[in-house]
């Protein structure tokens, strides 16, 4: 807990609803709540106000049960002596939003920012799902800095075909394979895909989705062991209820976010989505949270913390399992319990429920150890990501762990050094461009290409396109090379698997070197010293390089709305969290900036 209290007069919500130095502002505030049946007691008898940000709606399916939810979160804020205010997030739907979701993400930060701010409350519940919807609700609690706590909505049921477990997104990966190999029809293609979402819920894989609610409760913003109940499980009810309870008395408290996000707490973020196998968005969105808390975070923290812990949680991709069994095994708290006794984590770190996380982890150990695997029998070691460099960007992830045997034998590049790769690349300007083209056998193809993806960051193909996984020409599917390995300065799905180069900052819309890259080109891949290199000498490069800016520089398609047009003036790259230019400087907004 801290040390801080503060009293009914010192409620942030009273300069609305009892402001003497404003009587007119304040009759204002209270006429238009008392029309909706709220009484003058509630709204000015020294109750705490409590938002509840409504992320769910018709457009986002994967939060639309929160809407339902939000009433036990109610009936917990009014046991607890608050009264309730719902309000609507900006939609952010993952599979539907185009050109693509991470566009919005700042957007709804933006919105929320403002909201939190410009409103009389005191403090807000976050209702959190689908991928960044979850990273946008922290990002606003960390610059505005009343009390906040993260209910997530929790992942959908398993899906079944037959008796067979079929993961949201994973699934999608595996049948574009067969669908290009032409083992499925369409209709078979759509069935397959439609048994992984049987119920209510975010993915039930650890994609982006179920890896940000954990990474919400790995920084103690969630109550403990609440990140991965299932959508419809009626424990998702008690714990809605439980949350709207505890934020009133963490407005009591005066319990904020800052007090929460410190820089241990990242730590253990960053350990945590090793241990998880957690998605490659995460380093993005997790240091863009670190960066409006005013903690400085970047992707060589990510290798230093991350890329020696081992892979825990037995959970799709990585693994076998779905949210179901890795909620029945302990979920989260059991997976952090095995990292504290590893000593691999800050126990000591506050937590929303006014707790340090050691005691939440108290005697939360696995109950199923085929799920939730212990500290010394991993299913992989080394689950974390690299953060590569080279003469191409400055950063790009890559998850080692999934590199395959056949991977090594084909790629290997030296037979004394079981770490260096070479191949030829073939290069895409964007995912039309990819679709277009790779089946061309003028391309040249084989069973040692690298699969290059560029002008995907979040300038390039506006917030940074999920298009890096690219699949092999189907003539080499059907010949058997199921994946080659990809590179790009856009974004992977959570839900794939592959073995990628992600994320590579600068990217080729903004000066990046991948847009000097031509087809038949020869890289290196050193994970011995952690670099990617193209190989061709410092003078060719150059001389490309002033070609390419002789020609105007690399090209992108325009705008088509207004955002996309102000995101891509402010947006920062994706190993900076792709927050935006300046935002960051807004730190504690509500002290620092009260009401006028
Ligand atoms: Fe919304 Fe996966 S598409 S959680
Ligand atoms: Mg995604």
């Amino acid at each position: 807990m801290t040390d801080r209290k503060i009293t009914p007069d010192q409620l942030r919500s009273r300069w609305w609803f009892d402001n003497p130095d404003h009587p007119g502002t304040t009759a204002l505030c209270i006429e238009r709540y008392m029309n909706q049946g709220i009484t003058l007691e509630e709204l000015t008898g020294g109750r705490p106000i409590i938002g509840i940000c409504q992320s769910g709606s018709d457009l986002t399916p994967c939060n639309r049960h929160h809407v339902d939810l939000a009433q036990r979160v109610k009936d917990g804020i009014r046991a607890a002596g608050g009264v309730p205010f719902e309000f609507p997030m900006h939609p952010i739907h993952e599979n539907v939003r185009r050109p693509t979701a991470a566009l919005d993400r700042n957007l709804a930060y933006l919105g929320l920012v403002e909201v939190l701010h410009g409103y009389p409350l005191d403090g807000v519940v976050l209702t959190t799902g689908c991928d960044k919807t979850t990273p946008a609700a922290l990002m606003a609690a960390a610059t505005v800095n009343i009390p906040a706590i993260v209910l997530s909505g929790g992942p959908m049921l398993n899906g079944w075909h037959g008796a067979e477990r079929v993961g949201s997104g994973t699934i999608v990966w595996e049948m574009r394979k067969r669908l290009a190999a032409g083992d499925i029809d369409y209709a078979e293609f759509l069935s397959r895909i439609t048994e992984s979402a049987p119920s209510v819920g975010h993915c039930n894989t650890m994609g982006t989705a179920s890896t940000m609610n954990s990474m919400a409760e790995a920084l103690g913003m969630s109550l403990p062991g609440s990140a991965m109940i299932p959508g419809p499980y009626k424990e998702r009810g008690l714990v809605a209820y439980a949350t709207g309870a505890r934020i009133v008395d963490m407005v009591w408290e005066d319990l904020r976010p800052c007090d929460v996000l410190t820089r241990e707490a990242f730590e253990n973020a960053i350990v945590t989505c090793s241990a998880l196998g957690g998605s490659s968005n995460a380093p993005i969105h997790v240091n863009a949270i670190a960066r409006h808390a005013g903690v400085e975070l970047d992707n060589d923290d990510w290798q230093r913390l991350g890329h020696e812990i081992p892979l825990l949680a037995n959970v799709m991709p990585a693994g076998a399992f779905l949210g179901e069994e890795f909620h029945r095994a302990g979920g989260v708290p059991a997976v952090m319990h095995e990292l504290l006794g590893a000593g691999r984590l800050h126990g000591e770190v506050l937590t929303v429920n006014g707790r340090p996380l050691a005691d939440n982890l108290e005697g939360l150990e696995t109950r199923d150890t085929e799920v939730i695997r212990r500290y010394g029998d991993p299913l992989v070691e080394h689950a974390g990501f690299l953060n590569l460099k080279g003469n191409l960007f400055d950063s790009a992830l890559m998850k080692t762990s999934v590199i395959s045997t056949d991977f090594r034998e084909r790629f290997l590049s030296d037979p004394d050094d079981p770490d260096a790769f070479e191949g030829k690349v073939a290069v895409f300007d964007g995912s039309e461009d990819y679709h277009a083209r790779i089946d061309d056998p003028a391309l040249g193809i084989d069973e040692r290409t690298i699969l290059v993806m560029r002008g995907a960051g979040p300038v390039g193909h506006p917030g940074g396109a999920e298009v890096v996984n690219m699949q092999p020409p189907e003539a080499l599917i059907r010949a058997g090379v199921e994946s080659l390995p990809c590179l790009g300065d856009g974004r992977q799905s959570g839900t794939s698997g592959s073995p990628s180069i992600l994320n590579a900052a600068p990217e080729a819309a903004t000066g990046g070197g991948l847009a000097l890259l031509e087809d038949g080109d020869r890289l290196r891949i050193d994970l011995g010293r952690g670099e990617v290199r193209l190989l061709i000498d410092d003078a060719e490069l150059e001389a490309r390089r002033q070609k390419l800016e002789r020609q105007g520089g690399y090209r992108y398609p325009d705008h088509q709305t207004p955002w996309q047009e102000i995101q891509r003036t402010l947006v920062e790259p994706l190993d900076r969290g792709m927050t935006l230019e300046g935002a960051t400087r807004y730190r504690d907004v509500a002290r620092r900036s009260p009401p006028r």
